[in-house]
């Protein structure tokens, strides 16, 4: 069985309680920290930023995986490894100079990776396959949480675990949008092997009962 990962997206979480909610998530069984960054630009919603990353990371030792819905993206992104984040993802599209990010991420520290939106197409692989330490599948369009999860996506994240294997490399594959305990186990058998889940687990009163039954679908 995969090494699989469940990373609660706080986009849901009580932001006037924030610290005790990570901490509480964690305590439920959180692999990592999903920390969606969104800048009313790139999409229409606007929400986090580095300050808040600083503030939260002093109560969690899982890493943190901040998910930036921004454009441009290079200049944030010494200000979130400063911040703490351990993983840093963009939308190609929102770069004019993508193998240039990636390094910028690696050179300050931090994993590195590419976010596909549902209609965004995958060459944006092509050449940048060596400096990828994770590739995040968008099972919804980046906004907002508490979506439904897109079908078609399952077909992408497939597609996506055969150019991993193929490649040889240890590359997490990540899927973030309407993940639920009904379909987790879809995107596990595409392939994926990190779990966003925002309005999921943070929706209910027993974290840990989401999560629990989440790894039980993903252990069947
Ligand atoms: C959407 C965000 C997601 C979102 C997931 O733009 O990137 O991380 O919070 O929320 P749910 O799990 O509710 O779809
Ligand atoms: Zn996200």
């Amino acid at each position: 069985m995969p090494n699989y990962r469940i990373a609660p997206s706080i986009l849901s979480a009580d932001f006037a309680r924030l610290g005790e909610e990570v901490r509480n998530v964690v305590a439920a069984g959180a692999d990592i920290i999903h920390f969606d960054v969104m800048d009313n630009h790139y999409v229409p919603n606007l929400t986090i930023g580095p300050l808040v990353c600083e503030a939260i990371r002093p109560h969690v030792q899982v890493p943190i995986d901040v998910h930036l819905m921004v454009k441009p993206v290079d200049h944030i992104v010494p200000d979130f490894a400063k911040a703490g984040a351990n993983i840093i993802t963009f939308h190609p599209e929102a770069s004019e100079h993508i193998d240039r990010t990636l390094q910028l991420i690696r050179d300050n520290g931090c994993k590195a990776g590419l976010v596909f939106n549902p209609a965004t197409p995958l060459h944006y692989l092509d050449h940048v396959m060596d400096k990828l330490d994770i590739i995040l599948i968008m099972s919804v369009n980046p906004g907002f949480g508490g979506q439904s999860f897109i079908p078609e996506a399952l077909k992408k994240i497939a597609a996506v675990r055969q150019r991993i294997d193929e490649s040889g490399r240890d590359v997490m594959l990540e899927v973030d949008g309407g993940i639920k305990i009904e379909n987790i186990a879809d995107a596990a058998r595409a392939g994926a092997d990190t779990f966003v889940a925002g309005s999921a687990i943070f929706g209910k009163p027993d974290y840990k009962t989401v999560i629990d039954a989440m790894r039980e679908k993903l252990a069947q």
